[in-house]
């Protein structure tokens, strides 16, 4: 990374510290910045890059889609939502969409289809569980359901509704639920991303299934980092064998256009009716046809398989390389959605592993994230891993404890 000297004064919001980088253009799991230098991929976008970058089916079928029609309302029938959501309900066993075209905004949504189910039957003040650590966006709403105080600081008054439980504990769900009736829902990521990499368990997943049907709640699974192949099924809730009422997708579902959907099923589907709920640019063609070709070209190549084997390589690669060195906590996670827990802050670790021809990213502060593009080779992977390890331990013998 060749940093200019002095950044030229920037009209953009400084709502992000920006390493001194741009990148210019993309093939598969490598990027190239404008000066030139490549970069191996572990970050994909954020987990948004499925199929790598300028996939040679993806960009053809994007461009005939741009010749023919980008947008055309939600006042007309829209064929290309049809089948995008015919294909997401045959995936995950639920039977309705709404299209939106972010993660918050998914996550937005599903919100209202829970207060709403709420006051349908007769419960004004609907309470919603979220836990500690989540993650849902940065909207008012979906940043009183996160739990991070960074992210809350100055947005007061919060939105209310919520209770927050921690995680993979089900006696301390029914402990703090017996005494609210209003109660309508459950929301959580089944591996929590920005949290730090944090599953929920098998046995809690099928627990809170229960839960949700004696009770009559909504298990809403928020899908948006670790859905859509990146550990290996089509959805990370689908190893627990369960089937949620309310899944919101985003990042991964158009391969770098901005996509969102809430996924129904017959208990959620049709809470809300004409007028409730909208979005200007949610479900335009150009969005729909994006999704509709990742996921199939995601079938045709095999991608949740390539998923899970190049991911279990690169978990044991990190694991190896890793093993016993004083200051790494833990490698986990599942398939292509990895973090590395370190025992200290590791921030600057994303500008040297840019230095060093890798892009990461690190969240919680201390966990070094891994969400690369589902066509990550076995290669690749083991170059991310030849890459990375020195890296952490040379930082690691660098500075101290935190
Ligand atoms: C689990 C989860 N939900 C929601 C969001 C918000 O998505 P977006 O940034 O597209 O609004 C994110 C983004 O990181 C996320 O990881």
């Amino acid at each position: 990374m060749n940093a200019p000297e002095k950044l030229p004064a920037s009209h953009v919001m400084k709502t992000y510290r920006r390493l001194p980088m741009a990148l210019s253009h993309g093939r598969g799991c490598w990027v190239w910045d404008t000066d030139g230098k490549k970069y191996l991929d572990g970050l994909g976008g954020i987990a948004v890059n499925t199929l790598g970058h300028a996939h040679p089916k993806l960009v053809p079928a994007l461009q005939e889609q741009i010749g023919k029609l980008i947008q055309s309302s939600n006042y007309y029938q829209v064929p290309l939502q049809e089948k995008l959501a015919a294909k997401l309900c045959e995936l995950s066993g639920l039977t309705n969409a709404f299209f939106c075209n972010s993660g918050l905004e998914a996550n937005e949504g599903a919100l209202k289809i829970a207060r709403k189910y709420g006051h349908d039957k007769g419960i004004e003040k609907p309470e919603i569980v979220v836990y500690d650590k989540a993650f849902h966006g940065r909207s008012i709403a979906t940043l009183s359901a996160t739990a991070n105080p960074k992210i809350q600081a100055g947005f007061g008054p919060l939105v209310e509704g919520f209770v927050r439980v921690p995680l993979n504990d089900i006696a301390a769900l029914e402990k703090v639920t017996l005494s609210r009736p209003n109660v309508v829902a459950v929301f959580l990521e089944v591996i929590q991303g920005e949290g730090g990499i944090n599953q929920a368990t098998i046995d809690y997943l099928r627990a809170l299934r229960r839960v949700c049907d004696e009770r009559d709640w909504l298990l809403m699974l928020d899908e948006v980092q670790c859905g859509l192949g990146r550990t290996g099924k089509w959805f990370a809730h689908q190893w627990a064998g369960i089937v949620p009422d309310v899944m919101p997708l985003a990042k991964g579902l158009g391969s770098g256009v901005p996509v969102g959907a809430v996924v129904c099923g017959p208990k959620a589907a049709d809470v809300l009716g004409p007028g409730n709920h909208g979005s200007t640019f949610g479900g335009n063609p150009l969005a729909m046809r994006a999704g509709v070709e990742t996921l199939a070209i995601m079938q045709e190549e095999r991608l949740l398989d390539n998923a899970a084997k190049v991911g279990a390589a690169l978990k044991a690669g990190l694991a190896r390389e890793l093993s016993g060195v004083a200051g790494v906590v833990e490698v986990r996670g599942q398939g292509l959605m990895l973090g590395i827990e370190l025992d200290r802050a590791c921030g600057e670790l994303l500008g040297r592993a840019a230095s060093a021809g890798l892009m990461i990213s690190v969240t919680a502060d201390r966990v070094i994230r891994l969400v690369p593009p589902l066509v990550l080779s076995l290669d690749e992977a083991a170059q991310m891993v030849a890459i990375l390890c020195p890296l952490i331990r040379a930082f690691l013998a660098e500075t101290q404890p935190s």
